[in-house]
């Protein structure tokens, strides 16, 4: 369970949202990290021998009769603690304090105030404007516990134990809007941890490939479903690197992929040590889903075929291992944790009973996506694959509205990359944008004649985690070009419009 390799900082996960972004930030500055449940025990604790201990902030007041609650003898190892909002409020209690509710709850960006000499706020401009969210605080502290900070409401907005190493703050270091929050974290990890920086994207490499082949040993051979997707793709491009030529890596073309896709893959894979099967399913798709209009049915459609095809395809080649392009969040939301919303992910799960695989290889499972393209800019790839946007599986299958027909494909696909084209040009900020081919038609006319052609949609959002975001506030220049350039380039559009619906209410795909 020790790993051996970087030093790590532990991440007790009490359900808070912030979770992630603590340890992504613990990885920028060098040093590894892992999330755990708050409720991990410490028996395991204490096998991972981490560096540090961060205990996240969470929903939760202490005295709720199933509040989690981290064990006393957590603060007993020797290791020490920074304890963020909830994970501070829990800390105290445990260890004797008292938590109580606020008379006003604190919210937003707030002005704290460093009292004393903590090296937390070691060269941190005070006084700090910091992001509070919490309506219980530290009304007293547990024995040995000294103040640090305070805001006009809260007289406990940080505070520690320096001779036992535990150190805990009210607000969020973690976020961008505390100013110098960064550093607080990097404080705690250098001058608390006393860590070496030993986590870089060379180290991860030379480790995973070492891993690799511990996993397939000698002769094995691996077996890879490439999805011109960013972690498919950087997963291939190191376990070439890891196993050069005894890589099979599998193209499905569904026949729902943007505008050159399929040659872009094969022109970027067809160079590296590994074996490139492409295989052209487009019309057992467009088969498939004949007839059908209902998004949801499209998606299992594709998602079956897309596997049936894949197991017909790698029966043929040999392989006894299958890799997956997995990444770290994948593995945090399929239930490691308690955090309120767990989902299931389609990558995480294991292999079926029946399959003729010894073994899954999945080389990115420790990686946050940032670490994924950093990896794959390293590897040699290029930066329209790593910088991809993301794409859906079922593709153009869910922007095309209704029933996919070829016809209809071909119209979006040329239409998709005049817009995809042109916003690249004009270098605006959007990170994911689109067109998608309505199931309306609308009449025009074009020199004597009446037409009847297709609506297109135009999508372009602004968005940090794709689970809101707001619509992009694209020039009238740039969108006047796009629709002048489809309505005379692409037969079959006969109108263009742009969608300013944030999500909420809508999402971003339209189906
Ligand atoms: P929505 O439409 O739910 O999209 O706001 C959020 C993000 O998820 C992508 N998306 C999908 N990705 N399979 C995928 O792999 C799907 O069926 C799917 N549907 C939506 C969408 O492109 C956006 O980035």
């Amino acid at each position: 369970m020790k790993n051996t390799i970087h030093q790590t900082i532990l991440v007790l996960d009490f359900g808070g949202q912030y979770k992630e972004l603590i340890a992504r930030t613990v990885r920028e500055n060098r040093v590894h990290s892992v999330i755990l449940p708050g409720s991990t025990p410490v028996e395991k604790v204490r096998e991972l021998a981490p560096i540090g201990i961060i205990l996240t902030g969470g929903p939760h007041s202490v005295y709720e009769e199933d509040a989690p609650r981290a064990d006393k003898a957590l603060f007993e190892l020797g290791i020490p603690v920074l304890g963020i909002c909830y994970g501070m409020q829990m800390m105290s209690y445990v260890l004797g304090g008292k938590v109580s509710s606020c008379e006003v709850s604190e919210y937003g960006t707030t002005r704290v105030d460093v009292v004393g000499d903590s090296v937390l706020f070691d060269g941190v401009k005070t006084p700090l404007s910091a992001l509070m969210s919490h309506t219980d605080y530290v009304s007293q502290l547990p024995q040995g516990f000294t103040v640090t900070a305070v805001t006009a409401v809260c007289p406990v907005a940080a505070a520690e134990n320096a001779d036992r190493g535990l150190y805990a703050v009210q607000f969020h270091p973690e976020v961008e809007r505390t100013r110098g929050g960064k550093r607080i974290i990097r404080n705690f990890l250098y001058k608390v941890c006393k860590a070496k920086g030993d986590y870089t994207i060379d180290a991860y490499i030379e480790n995973e490939i070492r891993r690799i082949r511990d996993t397939v040993g000698e002769d094995g051979r691996v077996l890879l479903g490439l999805s011109g997707g960013v972690d498919s793709a950087v997963a291939a491009a190191l376990l070439a690197e890891a196993l050069p030529n005894r890589l099979t890596c599998i193209f499905v073309d569904h026949g729902m992929m943007r505008k050159n896709e399929g040659e872009e893959i094969a022109k970027e894979f067809g160079g590296k040590s590994l074996d490139l099967v492409c295989v052209d399913a487009c019309r057992r798709f467009l088969d498939s889903l004949k007839g059908v209009t209902d998004p949801e049915t499209k998606r299992k459609i594709i998602g079956e075929e897309f596997v049936r095809v894949f197991e017909k395809e790698s029966a043929k080649y040999a392989g006894n291992f299958l890799a997956q392009g997995t990444i770290y969040p994948d593995v945090i939301e399929s239930g490691a944790n308690n955090s309120a919303n767990i989902k299931s992910h389609h990558n995480v799960g294991g292999l079926p009973a029946d399959t003729k695989f010894a073994g899954i290889v999945e080389p990115l499972r420790g990686l946050f996506k940032d670490e994924v393209r950093k990896l794959g800019r390293k590897l040699g790839l290029s930066r329209q694959r790593v910088e991809r946007q993301p794409f859906p599986g079922p593709g153009l299958g869910v922007r095309v509205i209704g029933e996919v027909t070829a016809e209809k494909l071909d119209i979006l696909r040329d239409a998709d990359a005049i817009f995809r084209e042109e916003t690249e040009k004009s270098r605006v900020r959007a990170d994911q944008y689109f067109a998608v081919l309505t199931s309306s038609r609308s009449v025009g006319v074009v020199g004597d004649f009446r037409t009847y052609g297709y609506v297109l949609a135009l999508r372009a959002v602004r968005t940090s985690d794709f689970m809101t975001c707001e619509y992009a506030r694209l020039p009238y220049s740039l969108l006047d070009r796009v629709s002048k350039r489809i309505v005379n380039e692409v037969p079959g559009v006969g109108r263009v419009v742009y969608d300013v619906t944030g999500k909420p209410p809508a999402t971003i795909e339209w189906e």
